[in-house]
């Protein structure tokens, strides 16, 4: 196996020891995401019993297909843990995300969690965000005047293409990939983004990680505040 991906193995697999049994679970999004999944499959096979929320289209599949039990989010109150990959981490905790496009429903499983923990291998350790675009889901209608008043803030916005065509996210909507010189101020920049009619969400989660796993040459280093 190559030596990132075993980096993601090893964060993903340390999260699932803070999934105890009962307990409601966010799935996040992404490769990483992929070997925590993985894992908990092993736990249900031998007999925990957890439900998963899962936060795309993509996790529920290999949900489906590892045979980790689901839950109707509506009928969800509360979330015990949610476990989520990063694009990018600062040196505060503050995330960046969205490379996979599912950064609203990541972000509305993930704030509600009493846990959040993040995955990640150690390249997407920063000291300032901002190198990764930061991913901003839009509106479709008027994305292009969207796209402008981003540019405004200090951004070059890329509207993200897949396969030749436009990237719709699980929401059908699109996602402008947003290159900012560095992102000094994630909350504030998230607010003023927020505010622009036409956003949807930003991918600044921020004041969010409550524990950061990231896989490396020594294992696994956790990172709290
Ligand atoms: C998905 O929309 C993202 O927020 C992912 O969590 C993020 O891109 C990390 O993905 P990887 O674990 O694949 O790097």
């Amino acid at each position: 196996m190559e030596q990132l991906e075993m980096y993601k193995k090893l964060a993903g697999e340390k999260a699932v020891e803070y999934i105890e049994d009962g307990m409601t679970i966010g799935l996040g999004s992404g490769s990483t995401v992929y070997w925590m999944m993985k894992k908990v499959s092993e736990l249900v096979k031998d007999g925990l019993t957890i439900q998963g929320v899962p936060t795309s289209k993509r996790t529920e599949g290999w949900a489906k297909e590892f045979g980790i039990p689901l839950v109707d989010f509506s009928n969800v109150e509360k979330i015990d843990v949610a476990i989520d990959g990063a694009d990018e981490i600062d040196s505060e905790l503050q995330l960046a995300k969205g490379g996979g496009g599912s950064l609203v429903r990541e972000k509305i499983v993930d704030i509600l969690a009493e846990k959040f923990i993040v995955i990640a291998d150690k390249t997407k350790l920063v000291k300032t965000l901002g190198k990764f675009p930061l991913p901003v889901e839009v509106v479709p209608f008027g994305y292009e005047v969207t796209a402008k008043r981003i540019a405004n803030l200090g951004a070059t916005p890329v509207l993200r293409m897949k396969d030749g065509k436009v990237f719709v996210s699980d929401n059908g909507n699109y996602i402008l990939d947003c290159q900012f010189q560095a992102i000094e101020q994630p909350e504030l920049l998230h607010e003023e983004i927020k505010g622009l009619v036409g956003v949807v969400e930003t991918g600044l989660f921020v004041n969010m990680a409550d524990i950061v796993i990231i896989g490396n040459e020594q294992g696994t280093e956790i990172i709290t505040k």
